[in-house]
This record gives C-alpha cells, structure tokens and sequence, in this order.
C-alpha cells in the first residue's frame, strides 16, 4: 500500500522570526512511517518542523504552516492508500503576517483566525478503497469526543489521547483506537512504538476488507 503520514507540529507565523506553535515532537509519526516501511509499503511523511530523522526509502515533505500542510496533503492523497494524521496541526494562526520584524513596547492584541481542518477537506475527495485515520487529543470526556470527530470528520479509524501524552511525554496513559462500528481498542499503557505497529496491522487489516467488499 500506499501510506501518506503526516508529523509533527505546523508554526504559524506573525512575524519573520515569532510564531504560534505547539510541543508536537513527530515520534509517533516517525514509529508509524518506520513500521509501515518495514512491512513492505510505500511510505511517504509530510512533516512540520521537528527533529524527525530521516529513514532509508521513505520520503519526507518539509512544511511549516498549517496551510502548507494542507497544499501538501491535499496533493499526495490523490496518489494514496492510508492518511495517517499525526501531525499537531495548529487550530488558528495570525490574521495577518508581518514583512518586518515587529517592534512593540507596549500590550498588543494578537488576533487569531482559524485554519482549515485538513481532515475535513480530505473527506471531500476520498475515495471509497482510502483508509483515513486521525487523531484526538482530549483534555476530558475522551471516548465522547473522540467518537464526535470520527463520525464528524468520517474516518475509518481515530486514536484517542488525552493531553498528558502530548509532546515528548514518555507516559501513555490513556489511548483508545475507535472504529465507525462501535467497537473501541483500549491501548492504554501503550509505547509510541508499539501504538505505531498495532495501527500499521490495523490499517492492513482494515484495507483487506474494503477491497473484498
Ligand atoms: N487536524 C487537521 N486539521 C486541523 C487540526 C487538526 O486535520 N486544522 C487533525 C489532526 O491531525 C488530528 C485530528 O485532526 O488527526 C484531531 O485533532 P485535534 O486537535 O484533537 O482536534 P480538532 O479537530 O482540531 O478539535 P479540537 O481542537 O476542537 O478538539
């Protein structure tokens, strides 16, 4: 298969040199695009700025922004099997984005629009045999909301974590893996690592029953 990952965080900026970001650190989508490599697929990652490493045979996309992200995922969707949305995309970014270096000594107010949800966007142009999973990060009722955006954003699959996992975290304390059916995966406890493989077998899994139907 044809495995599209997205990873890491996306910066906004409003200025030259400040920007909006998050502490996204691109591990999950590193285990994921080495795990989808080492069982034979064709992986291409599409991500923020990060220290993700590089790895033999897989092809890395570099983007900033939110709507690079987009640009970018929109395009290499055309050509795939499985999204995989790791990526900590920002939610908004400044209205406006400064030429010069901004130079303020008093309180300013910094207005934020949001960005497109590039999840949302994909459903638009996905095609019957695609699998789509995403991500929700949850700070309460985690199952409720997760279940909120699987349906909302029709993905196949959704991994969701609360806000204690965020980042370089090493502790997984609560993950559950949702599916459209009802059926829900509790891998709490899990490693960035072996979350990664479950999902990769999953994806397969799931890929050789859309193509049997
Ligand atoms: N996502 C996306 N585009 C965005 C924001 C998020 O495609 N602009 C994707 C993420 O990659 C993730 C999933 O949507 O797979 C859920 O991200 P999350 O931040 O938990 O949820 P949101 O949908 O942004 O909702 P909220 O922040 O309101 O909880």
């Amino acid at each position: 298969m044809k495995f599209l990952i997205t990873a890491g965080p996306t910066r906004e900026y409003l200025d030259p040199v400040r920007f909006i970001s998050n502490p996204a650190t691109g591990t999950l989508g590193y285990f994921v695009a080495k795990k989808a490599k080492q069982r034979g697929h064709s992986v291409t990652v599409i991500t923020g700025p990060c220290s993700f490493s590089e790895i033999r045979g897989v092809k890395k996309i570099q983007v900033e922004s939110a709507l690079e992200m987009k640009d970018a995922v929109e395009k290499e969707f055309l050509s795939c099997d499985v999204l995989v949305m790791t990526a900590a995309v920002s939610d908004w970014r400044p209205e406006k984005r400064y030429r010069e270096k901004l130079k303020m000594k008093r309180p300013w107010k910094l207005k934020l629009i949001p960005n497109p949800d590039i999840l949302k966007s994909v459903e638009k142009i996905k095609k019957g045999n695609q699998v789509v999973v995403g991500f929700a990060l949850e700070s309460t009722s985690i199952i409720e909301n997760a279940r909120k955006k699987l349906n909302e954003k029709k993905l196949d699959m959704l991994v969701a974590n609360t806000v204690e996992n965020f980042g370089d975290s090493s502790r997984n304390n609560e993950i559950f893996v949702l599916y459209p059916d009802g059926k829900i995966k509790d891998c709490s406890g899990y490693s960035k690592r072996k979350l990664a493989s479950f999902l990769v077998l999953e994806i397969e899994r799931h890929n050789k029953l859309k193509r049997r139907k």
